[in-house]
C-alpha cells in the first residue's frame, strides 16, 4: 500500500483502523506526517509500542465518525480495517470528507473453499458477515465512487506457514473473529473443524511448509 501510494516527505497521511501500525509506520518510515486511529485502545498501545521514536499521531477513535476537519489528509488509508465499521455508508462517506487527495483501500473478496469448509461445520461463512460486503467492485464504487475516481484491483495474499497446523495455530491465538467461532463450538465440533482447517491449508503446498491464498481488492483513488 505504501509503496503504491509513494508518499513525499511531508504529506499528511490518516491510517484508519490502524491496528498495531503496520501501514502507519511504514508511511512514517518513507516519509509522511502520520495520524493513525483505532476504534480499540490496545491495538493503539501496541502500535505506540511499535512506532518506536516515529513522530506518528495514534489515536482512538471511530471510522464511523472521525474527529477531523473536512479535506485534512493528503492520503487516506485502510487496510483490512475500515470493513470492519458496521454502518458502510457513514465510513465511506467520512473517508471521503477528511480526504483531499490519494485513497488506498483493502477488501477481503469472499472464497468459495472457505465458505465450503465453514457451512461443513454449520457455521455461517465470514463472507455472509457484514464485512465482506465490501468484497465486491460494484459496491466499493457505490459507496466510495461518488468521493474518488477509483481503480479497483484483485490481488492475492498469501499466508505462509511451515504447516497447517502452524497456520492454525496462528489464528486460533491471534485473529478474534476465529477466536471466537472455536469459543462457540463443542468440542467435538472444534476438533473436526480443527482437522478439517489444517488439512484445507494442507491442500495449498509450498516447498516445505504452506501457502494459503485469500482474495483480496486494492482500491486506489483520487479524490473527485
Ligand atoms: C484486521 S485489523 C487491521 C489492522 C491494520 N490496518 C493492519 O493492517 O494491520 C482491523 C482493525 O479494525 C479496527 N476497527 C474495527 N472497527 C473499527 C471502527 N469502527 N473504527 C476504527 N477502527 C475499527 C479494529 O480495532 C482492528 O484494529
Amino acid at each position: 500500500m505504501v509503496a503504491r501510494l509513494e508518499p513525499s516527505a511531508g504529506v499528511r497521511w490518516l491510517d484508519v483502523a490502524t491496528g498495531t501500525g503496520a501501514v502507519a509506520i511504514r508511511a512514517a518510515q518513507a516519509g509522511a506526517a502520520v495520524t493513525g486511529i483505532d476504534i480499540a485502545p490496545a491495538m493503539i498501545e501496541g502500535a505506540r509500542a511499535k512506532a518506536g521514536g516515529l513522530p506518528i499521531a495514534f489515536e482512538v477513535g471511530d471510522a464511523q465518525a472521525l474527529p477531523y476537519e473536512d479535506a485534512s489528509f493528503d492520503v487516506v488509508t485502510s487496510v483490512f480495517g475500515a470493513i470492519f465499521a458496521p454502518d458502510h455508508r457513514a465510513t465511506a462517506a467520512e473517508l471521503g470528507r477528511v480526504g483531499r487527495g490519494r485513497l488506498g483501500f483493502t477488501v477481503w473478496q469472499p472464497d468459495e473453499r472457505l465458505q465450503e469448509l465453514y457451512g461443513r461445520f454449520g457455521q455461517d461463512t465470514p463472507e455472509g458477515r457484514e464485512p465482506f460486503r465490501w468484497g465486491r467492485a460494484r459496491y466499493v464504487e457505490e459507496l466510495l465512487g461518488p468521493f474518488y475516481e477509483l481503480s479497483v484491483e484483485p490481488r492475492t495474499w498469501v499466508l505462509k506457514g511451515g504447516s497447517g497446523q502452524e497456520i492454525w495455530e496462528l489464528w486460533s491465538k491471534a485473529a478474534p473473529p476465529f477466536k471466537a467461532r472455536l469459543a462457540g463450538m463443542d468440542d467435538e465440533t472444534r476438533e473436526a473443524f480443527h482437522r478439517a482447517y489444517v488439512e484445507y491449508c494442507e491442500g495449498f503446498p509450498a516447498g516445505d511448509g504452506v501457502a494459503v491464498p485469500r482474495e483480496y481488492l486494492l482500491v486506489l483513488g483520487d479524490r473527485r
